[in-house]
C-alpha cells in the first residue's frame, strides 16, 4: 500500500541557525505519525549534516535533497553528486523542479540522468512535473505532464519504480498563492495513475504515491489530500513556518485514518 508523504522544499531559504530552530520547533509539535505516514525535509545542500543530525531522533522524518548533479562526478564547479549526497545520510531527492527545468534549463533528459543517478546511488526519487499557465489554459495540461512523466520515468523498471514518488506541481499555482481545486488536482493524479497503469501495470500504479504541489497550505491541505489519488503534499513557502507545516502534517495523519 502506498503511503501518504508530506516533504518540505526549502528552496533558497533560511541560515543554518533559522533551519536549526525550524526542525527544533518541529520536533516538538511533530503529531503521532502510523506507520503509512511519511515526512520528508529537503533544505538546502549546506544544511543536510545538520539537518541530518537533528533529525536522528525522529524515525517518521526523512532526509531530502533539492536537487543533484546528472553526471558521476568531474569538473562541475558548484555543483553536487548524487553520491556525495548518500554520503550526507540523504534519502530523497527532488529531482525535475520547474525552477530547476525553467533557471536552470534542465531538460527531459537532463532530468531522466539525474533520476538515474540518484537511484544509483541508493536514494528515492521525489520527481516533479507539472503544467504552465498557458498550457492549462489551452486544455492540453495532460498530455504536457504525461510527456513529462514519460520523458523522466519510463525508462525505469517495475522494481526502480519502487523508489519513485511523483509530484504534481501546476507552475501556475506555485508560490503564488493560487491552488489548484482538490478536483483539478484528483483529476490530473488520476490522469497520471493511468499512465502509470497502462505502462507498468496496476500494481506500480497503485502502489506510487502521487504528491500535489502548489501553494498548499493547512487551511487547504485536508481537502487535497482527502482526494483519493492525492497521496499528499510537496511544501513550499508554508513549510518555512513550524506551525504551518504541522498543520500539513496533521492534515496528512487525519487524511490516513479517514
Ligand atoms: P509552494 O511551492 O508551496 O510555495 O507553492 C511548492 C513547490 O515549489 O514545491
Amino acid at each position: 500500500m502506498r503511503k501518504k508523504i508530506v516533504a518540505a522544499n526549502w528552496k533558497m531559504n533560511l541560515t543554518l541557525i533559522e533551519g536549526a530552530e525550524l526542525v527544533n520547533d518541529l520536533f516538538k509539535g511533530m503529531p503521532q505519525l502510523n506507520e503509512n505516514n511519511l515526512v520528508v525535509i529537503a533544505p538546502p545542500y549546506t544544511h543536510l549534516t545538520q539537518t541530518s543530525a537533528q533529525l536522528a531522533g525522529m524515525a517518521d522524518v526523512h532526509l531530502g535533497a533539492q536537487n543533484c548533479h546528472s553526471e558521476t562526478a568531474g569538473a562541475y564547479t558548484g555543483e553536487i553528486s548524487a553520491a556525495m549526497l548518500k554520503s550526507a545520510e540523504v534519502e530523497y531527492v527532488i529531482v525535475g523542479h520547474s525552477e530547476r527545468r525553467e533557471y536552470f534549463k534542465e531538460d527531459d533528459a537532463t532530468v531522466a540522468k539525474k533520476v538515474n543517478q540518484a537511484l544509483v546511488n541508493g536514494m528515492k526519487v521525489i520527481f516533479c512535473c507539472g503544467e504552465p499557465l498557458e498550457v492549462r489554459d489551452a486544455g492540453t495540461q495532460n498530455a504536457y505532464v504525461e510527456s513529462q512523466v514519460r520523458a523522466g520515468l519510463f525508462h525505469l523498471g517495475d522494481r526502480q519504480m519502487n523508489d519513485i514518488t511523483i509530484a504534481y506541481e501546476p507552475i501556475w499555482a506555485i508560490g503564488t498563492g493560487r491552488t489548484a481545486t482538490s478536483q483539478q488536482a484528483q483529476d490530473m493524479h488520476a490522469h497520471i495513475r493511468q499512465v502509470l497503469a497502462a505502462n507498468y501495470g496496476a500494481e506500480v500504479a497503485n502502489d506510487t504515491a502521487i504528491l500535489y504541489g502548489g501553494s498548499c497550505k493547512p487551511s487547504n491541505a485536508a481537502e487535497l489530500f482527502a482526494c483519493p489519488d492525492v497521496d499528499g503534499g510537496l511544501i513550499g513557502g508554508a513549510a518555512l513556518k513550524a506551525s504551518e507545516f504541522l498543520g500539513i502534517i496533521t492534515a496528512m495523519a487525519a487524511a490516513v485514518e479517514a
